[in-house]
């Protein structure tokens, strides 16, 4: 196979109507993430082409030599795609790859602290991995700056910034500025294991601790840390800190790849979770939803932080269906911290802006019905891209042992959003909804989730080849994909063995962000 032609996602049936994708090509993982100056920057790991090495990297539509590509938004909703920002050391065409870009993230050096500064604007510092195609992969730590919105990035002549100290995997650099101690923190994927550095300046780094938990789990790679700070919404005064990390191949169910996180204290130096942590605890219980981190700089930091993820999963993403580009963002959710009865949770809520999206009028509203096996509600509405709010009762007159939403029907065909009773989960099953994801052998996503009040929430999202669902108040969110026929776009409410109460339902159907 030669080098294939860049492609254009633009009029691809499967692309994504209000997720963010790229015009072309494979992504994986969000990088960079800032705001700055008005703008939210979004980078992500990505195969422009241009780098085969004979059958080595010819396929864009594949993983390959990892760039940094780039959009930016001042509403988190609407992207304007620009130029690659961080390209390989190594030119095109060479063998092996040198210096491929790989996650990170972005910061605003407000003080120069790095010196970097030419000008006026204070620099925008990207940290990051660099990783090559062999010879061990030794991945080490670099920065490149901007002075110029992002526009253009200069790489700083004294990388690695943090060479590596012999570990395979070492990699996926997230920095912040921890004002108490004044100094820039890094958490670092060190095998199965976060390191936590400290800097004055971003270039000269020093090794504080190091977080790992026992999982039993063979030492797999951890990837894609976070760490942030939120005070917990619902306990005046208190706040704490919580660590995200990916998890390679253990995820729910045993297998996949999924994010857990970890809420506890950070005094500058190390991570300490609260113990005991009880079930793990995991930032969404569907397939496709991995290496998502949050914006450092958001203008609402001090309560919330906004998170963006991959919506995909190393266990198929090379092989899921894709002609134009592969791959997509999830949503960019709100985090919030809430005090439950089993602990202090996190809960991932909606970008409100996303409301901006809906038709003027409502496709149905409606209050109070009791669906029973049958019903014929929604007969006639036939839609891939909508946001539905809907609200059940679970109470002693609940005699249906589940129920919910089937979406995407066609013959044969259907994606299930439901609640089943007996086991009081919320789930997504997308095995009858089209393509058979290889390893994913067809059980539903299921999640624990308890009634609140004696209510069940949906709000799902429903985009060409997604389905995002938070229930109760983001108190458990699943996000999975699916690719299925475009013309199967039937929907229904259900309601198995009895009725069950709907107390309120609302359908909107949600606008394209592709101008
Ligand atoms: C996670 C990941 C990162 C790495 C990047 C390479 O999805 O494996 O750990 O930096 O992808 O593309």
């Amino acid at each position: 196979m030669t080098a294939k032609a860049l492609t254009t996602a633009a009029g691809d049936p499967t692309r994504p109507q209000y997720h963010f994708s790229a015009p072309a090509n494979w992504i994986n993982d969000p990088n960079g993430l800032v705001y700055y100056d008005g703008e939210y920057h979004l980078f992500y790991q990505y195969h422009p082409g241009g780098y085969a090495v004979g059958e080595l990297y010819a396929d864009p539509l594949r993983w390959g030599p990892m760039h940094w590509g780039h959009a930016v938004s001042t509403d988190l909703v609407h992207w304007q795609h620009l130029p690659v920002a961080l390209t390989p050391d190594s030119a095109p065409g060479a063998a092996p790859v040198r210096g491929m870009a790989f996650s990170g993230s972005a910061v605003v050096d407000w003080n120069d602290s790095a010196g970097l500064r030419r000008g006026s604007e204070p620099a925008l510092v990207a940290i990051y991995t660099l990783a090559d195609s062999e010879g061990g992969e030794a991945q080490r730590q670099a920065i490149a700056w901007s002075e110029d919105r992002g526009r253009s990035w200069t790489k700083y002549a004294g990388n690695p910034v943090l060479p590596n100290p012999g570990i395979p995997d070492f990699r996926d650099p997230k920095v912040f500025w921890h004002a108490p101690s004044g100094r820039w923190v890094m958490v670092l994927a060190a095998g199965p294991c976060m390191q936590i550095h400290t800097s004055p300046d971003l270039r000269r780094w020093t090794h504080a601790s190091d977080f790992t938990v026992d999982q039993g789990i063979d030492g797999a790679p951890w990837e894609c840390p976070d760490l942030f700070e939120l005070p917990v919404e619902n306990a005046p005064g208190e706040r704490r800190w919580v660590m995200l990390v990916s998890m390679v191949g253990h995820g729910i169910l045993g297998g996949g790849w999924n994010t857990q996180y970890f809420v506890g204290d950070f005094d500058g130096e190390r991570f300490v979770p609260e113990a005991p942590q009880g079930p793990l605890l995991w930032l969404d219980h569907g397939r496709d939803h991995y290496a998502g981190v949050t914006w450092n700089e958001h203008p609402g930091n001090d309560h919330e932080r906004v998170l963006i993820g991959w919506m995909s999963n190393w266990g198929y993403e090379q092989a899921v269906p894709a002609t134009t580009f592969r791959n997509a963002m999830t949503l960019p959710r709100v985090l919030r911290l809430r005090r439950c009865a089993d602990g202090i949770r996190l809960f991932s809520r909606p970008l409100p802006a996303l409301a901006g999206l809906r038709a003027p009028v409502p496709l149905c509203h409606a209050a109070d019905v009791r669906v029973t096996p049958g019903c014929t509600l929604l007969d006639g509405l036939r839609e891939d891209c909508v946001e539905i709010v809907a609200e059940f009762a679970l109470d002693a007159d609940t005699g249906a042992t589940g129920f919910g939403l089937r979406l995407r029907q066609g013959p044969g065909t259907e994606l299930v959003v439901g609640y089943d009773v007996a086991t009081a989960e919320v789930f997504v099953d997308r095995s009858r909804a089209g393509y058979a994801f290889p390893g994913d052998d067809g059980r539903r996503h299921p999640a624990p989730l308890a009634a609140e009040d004696g209510r069940i929430r949906l709000h799902v999202f429903l985009d060409r080849a997604s389905v995002e669902v938070f229930a109760n108040d983001g108190a458990v969110t699943l996000t999975d994909s699916f690719f299925t026929a475009p013309d199967a776009l039937g929907m229904a409410l259900y309601a198995d063995g009895g009725e069950v109460r709907l107390l309120s339902l609302d359908i909107h159907a949600l606008g394209s962000i592709h101008g």
